[in-house]
């Protein structure tokens, strides 16, 4: 049964700011291949994000920094033969975009030249302004990405909840209201506590999605393997699992082995 408000037909920036308008909430979720992407936009998503996170579930690092602007742009490619609705949205991964604006913008042209992406997001606030800007001006629609920024994994030293304290905190609100007046069509919240991010999302006229940032914002993403239950060691309290999708396969797997071993498959049916 589809919950959605008011029926569109394909999701663009613009939707997304009408969408939090009309107080109907956005649903993201993650691709990385044209499979997943597939289902995930028949199933009637508003965004994909073709995220860093790749670098994890896909790749097998511990961390998003080893992902490169190709393999980004391999994967976001084949997330968009895949979809005909929803708006995706691609990471410019780590040092892509860091180093100086000029580099920045490269990288944000190479991406939406290679792949046929929508947008692209970045991580942090007055520290990429310059780029940021760099890329706006360009006219390609930005995401920007604050509170938990994984990419800073090793500045933070761990993937607890961000901006509890009031320091953090009242940077955070200036930053997403800098990204609002520079432009940025949309904002991620990642792992800061809900009544901050409800907060910062009333503060706001465009869209806040969060993940690990309760319900008082304008939408919800999650990593798609993970709420299918896929990367079954990862439970964070923010994760709700919608399937158990490791022991199903698993099983799957199992019996096919099975039937393998003991001749049972292929039966006088299955082949020619
Ligand atoms: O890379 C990613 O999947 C993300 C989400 C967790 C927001 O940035």
């Amino acid at each position: 049964m589809s919950t959605a408000k008011k029926e569109y037909k394909r999701i663009t920036t613009k939707t997304l700011v009408e969408m939090k308008k009309n107080g109907e909430k956005i649903a993201m979720l993650t691709a990385y291949d044209y499979t997943m992407a597939k289902i995930v936009d028949n199933a009637g998503i508003d965004v994909i994000l073709v995220g860093d996170s790749a670098s994890n579930v896909m790749a097998g690092h511990e961390t998003t920094l080893p992902i490169t602007l190709d393999q980004m742009i391999y994967h976001a490619s084949s997330v968009i033969r895949a979809i005909e609705r929803c708006l995706v949205v691609v990471d410019l991964p780590f040092g892509s975009y860091q180093g100086n604006s000029r580099n920045a913008l490269e990288s944000a042209i190479k991406i939406m030249k290679e792949t046929g992406g929508h947008a692209v997001k970045m991580e942090g606030g007055s520290e990429i302004e310059t780029s940021i800007t760099r890329i706006l001006t360009a006219g390609i629609p930005v995401m920007g990405h604050l509170g938990l920024t994984p990419q800073s994994i090793y500045k933070f030293g761990t993937y607890t909840v961000r901006a509890k304290e009031e320091e953090e905190a009242d940077k955070l609100k200036e930053d997403a209201l800098l990204l609002e007046s520079l432009g940025c069509f949309a904002l991620v919240l990642e792992k800061v506590p809900a009544k901050l991010a409800k907060e910062v999302a009333k503060s706001l006229t465009i869209p806040v999605i969060g993940i690990g940032a309760g319900n008082g914002v304008d939408g919800q993403v999650l990593v798609t393997h993970d709420m299918l239950g896929m990367t079954h060691e990862f439970h964070p309290r923010f994760l709700r699992r919608y399937l158990d999708l490791f022991s199903e396969m698993k099983g799957a797997f199992e019996n096919y082995i099975s039937d393998v071993k003991s001749e049972d498959f292929p039966n006088d049916n299955e082949q020619y």
